[in-house]
């Protein structure tokens, strides 16, 4: 147990996915005063070293933002995202990769809160040590989705969770849900997002199929598929549940996914955009 390390994957074209979903639902969500609270249950370390060991030794950003960060051609849309890589990377090479809180962080403002958890004890360290100078932002060594039931509706009625497991257990494809089915029941108007990898096509099925028969409105699915389906060979896409959505972000998506399919995939690729349930 707790042998996954997100620092082997950062910057990915999973990550690209997600990150860029991620900055896009932030950038939305500031364009109104109220102050929010944004929930991050599976944290990471928080910022990723690409120069260093773990992301060496599989190489997998070189297949992500690597093929990326420097396009003059980028959609608007993928602008936010890659401003930031830009800001942290101001030199020509690529050293230095935001996991989703670092992301989140970057667009808080004076009264919004970030919780973040994180189980892996050196993934814990490192992220407590990046942000325990941060006021708003807190960092606890705790199961995620345990946390979330405390912490929703938040006092301000305004906020988004992120629901990102590393899925080693086959549970958390049904308890990603679950723990969005829960918090919905909570608090109706948050932002709710799941990530997750292609690897078995039915268990993607069963989520979606949990998501249908639940109470849940408002569902966007957005996936991105580097190869077709194939249940033996690990992840071949990726794809991210969206709970009330930036109204937005379906707009953005359609921009968005072509290119990233252009760009970081190849004539087997492909991409799709549902709205799995309505308004
Ligand atoms: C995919 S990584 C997170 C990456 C991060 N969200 C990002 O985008 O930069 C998943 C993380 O969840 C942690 N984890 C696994 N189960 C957890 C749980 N129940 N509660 C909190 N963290 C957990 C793992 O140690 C791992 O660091």
């Amino acid at each position: 147990m707790l042998s996954y390390r997100h620092a082997f994957h950062a910057g990915n074209f999973a990550d690209v996915l997600k990150h860029a979903v991620l900055h896009l639902t932030m950038e939305h969500m500031v364009r109104k005063d109220k102050a929010m609270t944004c929930i991050d249950t599976h944290a990471g370390a928080g910022m990723y070293r690409l120069q260093g060991d773990h992301a060496q030794k599989t190489g997998e950003y070189q297949e992500g933002i690597a093929k990326l960060w420097q396009r003059d051609d980028l959609p608007e849309a993928l602008q936010p995202y890659i401003d930031h890589i830009k800001q942290l990377n101001p030199g020509n090479t690529l050293k230095t990769y935001p996991g989703s809180p670092a992301i989140t962080q970057s667009w808080l403002r004076r009264d919004d809160n970030l919780y973040l958890y994180e189980l892996h004890p050196n993934d814990h360290k490192l992220l407590n040590r990046q942000f325990e100078r941060r006021k708003k932002v807190r960092v606890a060594q705790s199961d995620g989705y345990h946390a979330l039931k405390a912490l929703l509706p938040p006092p301000s009625r305004r906020g988004i969770v992120l629901i990102d497991p590393p899925y080693e257990l086959k549970t958390d494809y049904q308890q990603a849900i679950k723990a969005i089915q829960n918090g919905y029941q909570r608090f109706s108007t948050g932002t709710y997002m799941v990530w997750y990898p292609v690897v078995k096509r039915g268990f993607i099925d069963d989520m979606v199929k949990q998501i249908q028969r639940s109470q849940m409105r408002n569902v966007l699915q957005i996936e991105l598929c580097i190869q077709p389906d194939n249940n033996e060979f690990g992840m071949t896409g990726t794809g991210m549940l969206v709970v009330n959505p930036p109204w937005k972000l379906k707009q953005q998506m359609e921009e968005v996914l072509p290119y990233l399919v252009k760009h970081l995939g190849t004539a087997d690729s492909s991409f799709s955009l549902k709205q799995l349930v309505e308004e």
